[in-house]
């Protein structure tokens, strides 16, 4: 079974590569890394022992979208990661978000149409919910109206599958992530951010490791018990596994309708408080870190109803919020090491 993975070398993308490759699926690639290095595949090659077929070009191109998808009629399935993600620069400049992440997705489910392919995973978001009326939030909850260019894209995105679907006779599973954190293992691959990062984690193991001077923690008054923002936590691995069963679904045709929606959480929301305390705990250092204003944008607090997705995909999260931060320092450290050894 051959699987194509877009944004494959991107820090979900390249963790699903892994394990599609571990349970047997030929994998293909697709990224123009504009937020990822090559040498990823090198990775995935030495975790697996097996190279996947990689090719750097960008899916907002229409004519070499339309070519590769002409050369690779065989694919059973496709999993489309490659998006723009961060919230700030979507609210800077909403026309690049439009345009990447509509046009992408139109021109691969082009190539599906023209070329006769059926299955088709995409990567949602729980930002679709914005702040959810009840909690834990389920996949029925109502789509509010979005907080973020970006988040507006993973909303139109569904929406724009839904129809193709019906059109075109395709299935669909929409994965909707909570909070993706951690890395593989190995230690191999991980979440590598350009610049100053703007997710929790990652600022803070570059906090601890000495490249960032102090975590700034966004609002401390909001209604949660510490007053501090509860978000959902995943482990990527687990994420990256649930997309394998996804694919799975699909190919067998065990889904309940073309058109499927899963919340990909823990179902357990955590403050940043505990989260700066989990990151202690297993690290043994301590985090230079400051409370400042809220963030604008930032929801107070949303997590998971995981019932649906462990039900149907017989799925289930399974690392602790201790083993994710402990993860994602091994892999900060990991870098670090890298980099003092090639300076030497
Ligand atoms: C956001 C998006 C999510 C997207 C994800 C990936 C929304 C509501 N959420 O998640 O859809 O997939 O980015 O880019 O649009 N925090 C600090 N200090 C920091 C950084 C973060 O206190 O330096 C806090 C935030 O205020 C928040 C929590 O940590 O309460 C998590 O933030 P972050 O990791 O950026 O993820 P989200 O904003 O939840």
């Amino acid at each position: 079974m051959k699987i194509l993975v877009t944004g494959g070398t991107g820090y979900i993308g390249s963790h699903t590569a892994v394990e599609l490759q571990l349970q047997g699926f030929e994998v293909v690639i697709v990224d123009n890394l504009s937020n990822s290095h090559a040498d990823v595949v090198d990775r995935i090659e030495e975790i697996t022992n097996i190279r996947p077929e990689f090719h750097q070009f960008d899916l907002i191109d229409r004519e070499k979208t339309k070519s590769f998808f002409a050369g690779h009629p065989d694919l059973d399935g496709i999993i489309h990661f490659a998006a723009f993600k961060a919230v700030g620069e979507s609210m800077a400049d909403p026309l690049m978000y439009y345009r990447n992440n509509l046009d992408s997705l139109i021109n691969i489910l082009q190539g599906m149409k023209d070329n006769g392919l059926k299955n088709l995973v995409f990567s949602s978001s729980c930002t679709v919910y914005g702040q959810p009326d009840e909690l834990p939030v389920k996949e029925t909850s109502p789509i509010k109206e979005a907080w973020s260019p970006y988040g507006n894209t993973k909303q139109m995105s569904e929406q724009i599958i839904r129809f193709a679907v019906e059109a075109y006779g395709l299935k669909t599973i929409a994965l909707r992530y909570f909070n993706p954190i951690g890395s593989h293992d190995s230690a191999l691959i991980g979440e590598l951010p350009l610049g100053v990062p703007n997710n929790l984690v990652p600022f803070i193991t570059q906090t601890a490791i000495g490249l960032r001077q102090s975590l700034n923690v966004f609002g401390s008054d909001y209604d949660t018990p510490d007053g501090t923002a509860v978000r959902d936590y995943i482990h990527v691995v687990d994420l990256a596994m649930a997309h394998v069963v996804a694919v799975n679904r699909m190919i067998s045709a065990s889904g309940k309708s073309d058109f499927e929606i899963f919340n990909l959480g823990t179902g357990n929301g955590f403050s940043v408080l505990e989260v700066i305390k989990s990151f202690e705990k297993v690290s043994g250092e301590s985090l230079n870190y400051k409370i400042v204003g809220r963030r604008p944008g930032d929801v107070e607090k949303v997590w998971a109803d995981t019932s649906f997705a462990n039900q149907e995909l017989g799925w289930k999260a399974q690392k602790s919020l201790d083993e994710m931060m402990g993860s994602a320092w091994k892999w900060e450290q990991a870098l670090a090491d890298k980099k003092s050894s090639n300076k030497h």
